[in-house]
């Protein structure tokens, strides 16, 4: 089995989107995004391969769709969770939305990275409550954006 990691940034009410794109501009959560998921495996709803428009590049893409005549270049599509969790044969894969992906992915993962973006900002689509009891924070790196003065921090949960 894979190591499963969720990754996301959220805003102070847990907002990930609005109009299937996100709602704001942080090239520092970009970077970080890059930075984590390149090399490895990233798992994502079809909505939210909608909206970054292509595969990226230097990682497996898989996305997840109910219908199986779907697909794209450079892009394993898969009709489920857990057929996406099957494909897997590498060390790490990682959870990238969206919020229905992250709905059903929450039991199966291992650890949360969270973009804590401190504001609030208008969103419909939301990430779910994490459950302390379930879930251990286990490091933080708080940040000032340089670009447009957000406040965020890059935080790690491990199931308990
Ligand atoms: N802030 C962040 O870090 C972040 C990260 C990613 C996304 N987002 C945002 O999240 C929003 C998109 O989220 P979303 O919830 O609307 O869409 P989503 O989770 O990206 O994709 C939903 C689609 O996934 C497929 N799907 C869902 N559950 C399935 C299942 N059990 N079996 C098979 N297919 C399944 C369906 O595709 P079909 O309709 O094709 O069947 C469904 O329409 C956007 O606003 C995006 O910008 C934010």
């Amino acid at each position: 089995m894979s190591f499963l990691t969720i990754i996301v940034a959220t805003d102070k009410q847990g907002g990930i989107g609005i109009n299937n794109s996100l709602p704001w501009h942080l090239p520092e959560d970009l970077a970080h995004f890059k930075r984590s998921t390149s090399g490895h495996a990233i798992i994502m709803g079809r909505k939210t391969f909608d909206s970054i428009g292509r595969a990226l590049p230097n990682r497996r893409n898989i996305v997840v769709t109910r219908n199986s005549d779907w697909a794209h270049d450079g892009v394993e599509a898969v009709t489920s969770l857990q057929a996406a969790q099957e494909l897997l044969t590498e060390d790490r894969a990682f959870i990238i939305g969206g919020a229905q992906i992250y709905q059903q992915a929450l039991s199966l993962a291992d650890q949360l990275i969270i973009t804590e973006i401190q504001e609030d900002f208008t969103c419909d689509a939301f990430f779910p409550k994490i459950d302390p009891e379930k879930w251990e924070e286990t490091n933080r790196e708080s940040h000032c954006s340089e670009k447009n003065r957000l406040n965020y921090a890059f935080v790690t949960y491990k199931k308990k």
